[in-house]
């Protein structure tokens, strides 16, 4: 085995992180995982764990001390990103810095970065209280968006269309915002994401994929589609943007997951996480998609080691979000119908009759997914649609 008898610690133990445990130990690691919920699905498949609360640095670095880990990592959680810093920093192991984490996870330092190597962006602005918010709206003009500068999952985001809005939009950024808010002109176009590595000899890109979002204030993903409807120039000017970004930050070897708007004037840069996409994206459809055996290179890549890369489109995926409404769920029906359509590989609905429900303004609201692939593009988008069109809820 590739990495036998390598000591690797990986920070975080949920659902995006138990594929990833399960293949570093598939490649010969021993595995040690923390998390700080005792229940963590990926304790099971670790060879060892333990519960520390990941965000207490100085924990994480006291149970680190002496037991020589060869490398450590997390995967798709940029929660975990300054834990696994902190002891990249500590015992020297290859990785990111604090400074490289938060040259990207900083939302108001990545536009900063990126404004400074002349990579074309939305204009943007700092809001240290009510009153420079207001101002700055006033300045960048409507419609605009807020957000907290480190928060994610699309917390705390909202689209200002005027003066109206930004009261409550701001008490939203602020209740999310640790290091602060920030406000952006609204860049309007079809929103795709890169997902690529760094490695040691530059910057590869190993699928492309565009979403589907809900209607303002509330800006969420519905559909996420891999391969993107972008061809030719435009799938170019996607690729050479991700590349400048990612040549900008000066990076150590590392997974990306970029965010972009393709405007009329071209691709503009949302957001760059420094890891793999989460949601299944990173551990099961980039793999499937592209060939590339992503968990493999995150490892290799902790380990100081150099991965091949390699990447072709071999088929196509669609997740598709559900979401919910209002009120009480009353009945479910449809579920097992849509699950045997050709093509569909998994429906997951996270609520029962009787359960609560909300209209989608979160992340969390969403009330179930369907996962399909299928050989090209449109034949993925028409089974998902034909399972999501199948799947009845009643709600009282
Ligand atoms: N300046 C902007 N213009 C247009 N849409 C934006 C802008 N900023 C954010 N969005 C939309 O809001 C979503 C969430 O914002 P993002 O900065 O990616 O925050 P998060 O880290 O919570 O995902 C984006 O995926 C995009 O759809
Ligand atoms: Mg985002």
């Amino acid at each position: 085995m590739k990495f036998q008898s390598k000591k690797l610690l990986v920070i975080g133990a949920g659902t995006a992180q138990e594929q990833g445990i399960r293949r570093a130990r598939e490649l010969g690691c021993i595995v040690t995982a923390i998390d700080a919920n005792p229940n963590s699905p990926g304790f099971i498949c670790a060879d060892k764990h333990a519960v520390i609360d990941f965000s207490n640095l100085e924990k994480v670095v006291e149970f680190a001390s002496g037991k020589d880990f060869d490398g450590v990592m997390t995967f798709s959680c940029d929660a975990a990103l300054h834990s696994v810093a902190e002891i990249v920093e500590r015992f020297n192991l290859p990785g990111l810095n604090h400074r490289m984490v938060d040259s990207a996870l900083n939302k108001y330092k990545l536009r900063q970065n990126c404004a400074k190597a002349g990579i074309p962006g939305p204009r943007f602005l700092p809001v240290n209280s009510f009153d420079e918010g207001l101002s700055a709206c006033r300045e960048i003009g409507f419609p605009c968006v807020i957000k907290p500068m480190d928060s994610s999952g699309s917390r705390g985001v909202s689209l200002l269309s005027s003066e109206k809005d930004f009261p409550s939009a701001y008490s939203l950024a602020s209740n999310y915002a640790k290091s602060g808010v920030m406000l952006e002109s609204f860049m309007e176009g079809v929103e795709s994401s890169v997902e690529g590595f760094v490695l040691s000899d530059g910057v590869h890109i190993e699928a492309f994929s565009d979403k589907i979002r809900t209607k303002p204030p509330y800006l969420l993903d519905t559909d996420v589609i891999f391969p993107t409807a972008y061809e030719g120039e435009k799938l170019e000017a996607m690729r050479a943007m991700a590349v400048s970004v990612m040549e900008c930050l000066k990076l150590n070897p590392t997974p990306f997951h970029m965010e972009m708007m393709m405007t009329p004037d071209g691709p503009r840069l949302v957001e760059v996480g420094l890891r793999g996409p989460g949601f299944k994206v990173f551990s099961h459809i980039i793999p499937k998609v592209s060939g590339f055996d992503v968990l493999a290179a995150n490892i290799a890549i902790s380990l100081g080691e150099n991965p091949q890369f390699h990447s072709a489109q071999v088929c196509a995926s669609v997740i598709k979000f559900i979401a919910g409404q209002e009120g009480t769920v009353k009945t479910i029906s449809g579920v097992d119908d849509a699950r045997r359509i050709e093509g569909v590989d998994e429906i997951e609905i996270y609520v029962k009759p009787g359960d609560r429900t909300r209209a989608l303004k979160s992340g969390s609201d969403r009330i179930g997914h369907i996962l399909a692939y299928a050989k090209n593009r449109a034949d993925a988008i028409s089974v998902a649609n034909h399972a999501a069109s199948i799947i009845q809820i009643a709600y009282a």
